[in-house]
């Protein structure tokens, strides 16, 4: 490690020394990075797993005898039983009162917020308001809300900070159909920019009429979040984001008074009470159970309650100072780097210090005459050195168009030529644009990020000034 710098850097942040018991802990139970050599810059694409969660899950199925869960014979309710100590874990964790919310499993953050599109009761009279910044598994949403004829309204975010003009919300928030359920959604934090939008958005819309979905998907994993203190009314979470294992669980975590109006538009295995084929009658449980679809990932979901106690054990606070630290020497490093003719390297989308924002930050590398150079070229390059980074629009178009400068009269253009009206290829697309860059690059940091796998991202951005 050059000291020189790490002083530097612990001048500029000296909190991060308060935090240093991670770096012990990443040489203890993430040895693997190091024995690797890999450098893990996605963590908004998936967390990192240590190595006592997997064995103390290990131990757990070599010792337990587990089957199918609701019956009453030993290893169903053996099986039950852990899985009923992950919700409620989750409901502590996130501070959830459990009279007030209820925790359903589901595969992943999209599986949730599926759950809640396909459910909840849009009629003509319903407004489906969203910001650009939200995910595709938010997005998809609207096509719900369309089918049962919803007025779909989108708030834009600006760039280059990628922020929500907080002037004008107010004036999206009275929009709301008092004929109808009007249903607000937007990401605690982007997955794009890692722009935190304000969580006081909830109680605003509550007083204006609308039920709020707050995607936590990328918050989660660094930020605390109490739902003692403020109340979505729905929130979807992937758990391998926030503790890399196991992956194919997440959650729904819904408010019960909210969740009493969604009509679910099927019956399964495991949702209802009774169901009769000669009557064509079925009758659903309450929740959870109404919306947990055929049996439960079983083995897996007692592996969230180890992650879980795995983050408690660390302290949230802890985990976001740190991403913190090293997101503004990552910015502050980047911003400094020019081309000898003074041309800056990177553009940034997104705010360009740490004040309210996440662990992820969105570029693009320019050339010295100011051109974008292709996200692909970079993955490519970084890919030699082992450095695991995401490239593209990371699964959230609407921040990607803004921030690239994509207008809706481009898009539209490309998306009538005949040809595209069934199949439109990435590389069409991006030919289609003509020459704009169409995806960005995302480093992003987490749990175990340290100051060695920052540096050696600097190291490659100074490589590629020419
Ligand atoms: C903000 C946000 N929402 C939703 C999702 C969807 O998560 P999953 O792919 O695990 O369903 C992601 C995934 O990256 C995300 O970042």
């Amino acid at each position: 490690m050059d000291t020189k710098r790490y002083d530097l850097f612990i001048q500029r942040y000296p909190e991060f020394l308060q935090t240093l018991e991670l770096d012990d802990l990443r040489k203890r139970d993430y040895a693997r990075l190091e024995q690797t050599g890999q450098v893990y810059l996605d963590y908004t694409g998936g967390g990192l797993y240590a190595e006592s969660q997997v064995k103390t899950h290990q131990k757990m199925l070599l010792e337990g005898v587990f089957g199918n869960p609701h019956s009453t014979n030993p290893s169903s309710l053996h099986a039950t039983e852990l899985v009923e100590s992950a919700r409620s874990a989750v409901l502590s964790f996130f501070n959830a009162d459990p009279q007030e919310y209820v925790v359903i499993f589901t595969s992943n953050a999209s599986g949730a917020l599926k759950l809640v599109g396909e459910s909840y009761p849009f009629t003509e009279y319903s407004r489906y308001l969203l910001t650009f910044d939200n995910h595709n598994s938010v997005n998809g949403i609207r096509e719900y809300a369309l089918s049962k004829g919803a007025n779909v309204t989108y708030i834009p975010v600006m760039p280059p900070y990628m922020r929500v003009d907080e002037e004008k919300l107010p004036d999206y928030l009275n929009g709301a159909d008092s004929r109808g359920n009007n249903l607000f959604a937007y990401p605690a934090q982007s997955n794009f920019s890692a722009v935190q939008h304000p969580l006081e958005w909830i109680e605003m819309a509550h007083q204006k009429g609308w039920d709020v979905l707050l995607d936590v998907a990328a918050f989660s994993p660094t930020n605390t979040l109490d739902l003692s203190l403020y109340k979505p009314d729905f929130v979807p979470i992937s758990f391998y984001k926030m503790f890399g294992y196991p992956t194919g669980v997440g959650a729904l975590i819904a408010r019960r008074k909210v969740l009493s109006k969604l009509h679910r538009p099927w019956f399964a295995g495991g949702t209802i009470t009774v169901a009769s084929v000669q009557a064509e009658k079925h009758y659903l449980a309450d929740a959870p159970m109404a919306f947990e679809d055929g049996t439960l990932d079983y083995l897996n979901i007692p592996a969230v309650e180890i992650g879980l106690r795995h983050l408690q054990s660390i302290g949230m606070e802890k985990i976001h100072q740190r991403v913190l630290c090293l997101t503004g020497w990552l910015l502050q490093n980047l911003l400094e780097i020019k081309h000898p003719n003074g041309t800056p390297l990177v553009r940034f989308y997104g705010p360009l210090d740490t004040d309210r924002r996440g662990g992820a930050l969105a570029m693009n590398f320019v050339d010295d005459s100011g051109r974008v150079v292709d996200h692909r070229w970079i993955e490519e390059h970084a890919n030699k050195v082992d450095v695991s980074l995401r490239t593209g629009c990371f699964c959230n178009p609407g921040a990607g168009e803004l921030a690239l400068g994509i207008s809706s009269s481009e898009l539209t253009s490309c998306f009538n030529q005949p040809v595209h009206e069934q199949r439109l290829t990435y590389n069409e697309f991006r030919l289609c644009i003509d020459g704009k860059a169409s995806g960005a690059v995302r480093v992003s940091v987490g749990l175990v990020s340290n100051f060695e796998d920052v540096e050696a991202f600097i190291r490659f951005a100074q490589s590629l000034v020419r």
